[in-house]
């Protein structure tokens, strides 16, 4: 029954590991704007997602399409260059196929960024978010089906989704940078819309700090085949009670570009001790 797609993946993960040269146990997905972790990186590797069999190609301005093998602060990690969104059209099972192939390349944690809008009235335009927890509001989640048991459990447990070791390490590694970061819940939607101010009000009183499209389907898929997972927002917009300022695109890369650094050097700094 799964026979097709394990042998999909396991095709894939064949082309990596003929091609790459190095064995990262890390994997980072940069989210919108946050494309300038990729200068820090000594590259060993850059594989276009078009050269890689079965691989998706994203269709998103501001998102690349390269998987980069190399080094970032004397760690070996993997790089996801651009992502594909749900909103893109693309089913769940494409959405998540980056995290699918990752145990078969030796991936044991996996560090996933997004621009998000900030619900929470203490959060402005430019700050971090480490992400605690998050709420799936996808109406879908990519492990719907058939479930192969070889690869993971039916029900997966989702008590500790983000990991609460990456966590702590984040907030040591920030206090000791002197880099000011928030805590919070990230709630996953579709999209492509951003929120009406009465959606934003909605996802906060359900709970949330962060509003995105992306991330949630990812660290659903990554904690279902094993992986550690830790997750942060950049707020790029804010839909806050009374003082919504509704973004563009063009708005929410540009304030994700200006908070880049910050993140960068964030995870930069963290890398040695995940
Ligand atoms: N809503 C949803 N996704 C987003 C937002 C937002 O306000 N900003 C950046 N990605």
């Amino acid at each position: 029954m799964f026979e097709e797609k394990r042998i999909k993946i396991a095709q894939t993960v064949e082309y990596l590991n003929n091609r790459k040269t190095i064995n990262p146990k890390i994997a980072i997905v940069l989210g919108s704007g946050l494309g300038g972790l990729t200068e820090k990186i000594e590259i060993v590797d850059e594989i276009p997602y078009k050269e890689i069999p079965n691989f998706p190609v994203s269709t998103v301005q501001g998102h690349k399409g390269t998987m980069i093998f190399g080094r970032l602060n004397g760690v070996e990690v993997v790089v996801f260059n651009g992502r594909f969104h749900y909103y893109e059209g693309y089913p769940m099972d494409v959405v998540t196929y980056p995290q699918q192939i990752l145990p078969g390349i030796g991936v044991k944690t996996v560090i996933l960024s997004n621009a998000a809008g900030g619900m929470n009235p203490t959060f402005k335009v430019g700050d971090i978010m480490l992400i605690r927890d998050h709420i799936n509001m996808f109406g879908n989640n990519p492990l719907l089906g058939p479930n192969d048991d070889t690869l993971g459990p039916r029900f997966p447990n989702m008590s500790e989704a983000y990991s609460q070791r990456l966590l702590k390490l984040a907030h040591q590694t920030a206090e000791k940078l002197d880099i000011h970061v928030q805590e919070g819940v990230y709630i996953g939607v579709t999209g492509p819309c951003f929120e009406t101010p009465a959606e934003y009000k909605m996802y906060y009183i359900l709970g949330a700090d962060t509003v995105g499209m992306s991330t949630v389907p990812e660290a659903i898929m990554a904690r279902y085949l094993g992986m550690e997972v830790f997750a942060l927002s950049v707020v790029t917009d804010l839909g806050i009670v009374g003082r919504v300022e509704e973004a563009s695109h063009e708005e929410v890369l540009a304030a994700a570009a200006k908070a880049g650094p910050k993140v960068v050097e964030l995870i930069y700094n963290m890398l040695p001790l995940v």
